[in-house]
């Protein structure tokens, strides 16, 4: 992945790419590469990057994280068609934090990020600065997908029937767009910025030697306090910052990056994945010290709300039955019984108020990281399943995961005007109609 700062555009197209190295095979990508360009800009400077479709089908941007104005937001309303370009730009106004952008056309995301249409963007900030995080080649963003691939090596995107009811899966762990990656280490600590990219699967994140490692940011930037832990899950459209001191392990050894197995959920299998591979290849001194402190989080109050809204989701799997095709499904995944329909406002919010939102997965099978556009949310509680936070929630967040049973709810405040979707971040189950709008005046 090339880090461009400001200035550089983007163009989605076909290309090719090796994500088996040595095996060209075709996919789509943004300026002919299997992950587009990581931006990296200064928060508060204007951005404008000039987008080309040269796709045969419509397309558009949406940028994951990124608190930007309505009509800038890649909503599924704001196409980009075949052959046309559109500018975006925005200003913005939120902490450090390493964001991402890609498709959002209706029904067409989870196949489009799936053949390649994703790329990281990272906020910088003086506050994140100040604190001498590990960089340069001490900072590692990573992004984590899982692929089918054909045996030419191209991804391969067909879900079945009961593919979109789990979410369609990979055997194939790629990690900026490639397979099997390995990264020399220095014996000392390192950031490591993940986004899991994948459509439908959810990693447990831990060390294959069994140390912990250090939580410092999740999704909207960095957390109050470093948190220690050995292991974490991270669902599709989430990031987490790690810092990992690989100052223990032996030299010459190697240590991975993997996903264990976990409970809770059937369809998420039991396999145990590599990620990435370190190699720890020379000694060096560890100049990194942890700060004294991080910088303060505004938390939201939930006394000062004015509504909770409460959001059933899930399968509408019971007692549906009998479902023969694929034409049939659309419509089993729903939020309050609805699936998404582009020309209907499902939540009228006020400008600037702060609001509890409640997604209820009591009554489904299925794991939702359930996802805003337009506004970053804290977590507030969960219950029904697992009775906590995990340490990455508990900072600024987009996207929330509510395992089978558990009900999560979120505080939000709306500091932008205008129509935006939410939905669940499965792709296969937003495709399916898992996604409504609302609309902030
Ligand atoms: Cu990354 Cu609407 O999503
Ligand atoms: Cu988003
Ligand atoms: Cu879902």
């Amino acid at each position: 992945m090339k880090t461009v700062a400001e200035g550089a555009s983007l163009k989605a197209g076909t290309q090719t790419h090796a994500i088996v190295p040595g095996k060209p095979a075709s996919a789509l990508g943004y300026n002919d590469s299997m992950m587009g360009p990581t931006f990296r800009v200064e928060r508060g400077v204007p951005v404008t990057i000039p987008f080309t479709n040269s796709l045969t089908e419509e397309t558009n941007i949406h940028w994951h994280g990124l608190v930007v104005p309505a009509n800038m937001d890649g909503h599924p309303d704001q196409l980009v068609k075949a052959g046309q370009s559109f500018a975006y730009s925005f200003t913005l106004d939120q902490p450090a934090a390493m964001a991402w952008y890609h498709p959002h056309p209706h029904m067409q995301t989870g196949k489009q990020v799936y053949m390649g249409l994703a790329g990281l963007f990272i906020v910088d900030s003086p506050e994140e600065r100040a604190l001498k995080l590990p960089s340069g080649e001490f900072e590692l963003p990573l992004v984590i997908q899982d692929k089918r691939l054909s045996a030419a090596g191209a991804p391969v995107y067909n879900p079945t029937m009961p593919e979109i009811m789990v979410g369609y899966m990979g055997d194939t762990i790629v990690v900026n767009g490639v397979n099997a990656p390995f990264h020399p280490v220095a014996t000392r600590t390192y950031r490591l910025r993940l986004l899991n990219g994948s459509n439908g699967r959810i990693y447990n994140l831990a060390l294959s030697n069994g140390d912990a490692f250090h939580v410092i940011g999740s999704d909207g930037g960095l957390l109050p306090a470093p948190e220690r832990v050995s292991s974490l899950l991270l669902a599709p459209g989430e990031r987490v910052d790690l810092l990992v001191d690989f100052s223990k392990a032996a030299l010459n050894s190697e240590v991975f990056l993997q996903s264990s197995a976990f409970s809770g959920v059937g369809s998420q299998g039991s396999q145990t994945f590599k990620l990435v591979k370190f190699m720890v290849n020379r000694s060096e001194a560890d100049p990194f010290k942890m700060p004294a402190s991080f910088p303060a989080l505004t938390t939201l109050s939930p006394a000062s709300t004015a509504k909770t809204r409460k959001f059933a989701i899930g399968d509408a799997m019971h007692g549906a039955g009998g479902h023969s095709n694929k034409k049939s499904m659309a419509g089993m995944h729903t939020i309050n019984g609805k699936t998404y329909d582009a020309a209907r406002i499902d939540e009228s919010v006020a400008l600037n108020s702060t609001e509890i939102w409640e997604f209820d997965n009591s009554m489904g099978d299925e794991p939702h990281p359930m996802h805003l556009h337009g506004t970053l949310f804290q977590v507030v509680g969960r219950s029904g399943g697992r009775d906590s936070l995990m340490a990455h929630e508990k900072g600024w967040k987009d996207t929330v995961l509510v395992m089978p049973k558990e009900t999560v709810r979120v505080i939000v405040r709306f500091q932008r005007s205008g129509k935006f979707v939410f939905h669940c971040h499965n792709l296969e189950h937003e495709d399916d109609g898992m996604m409504l709008n609302y609309e902030v005046k």
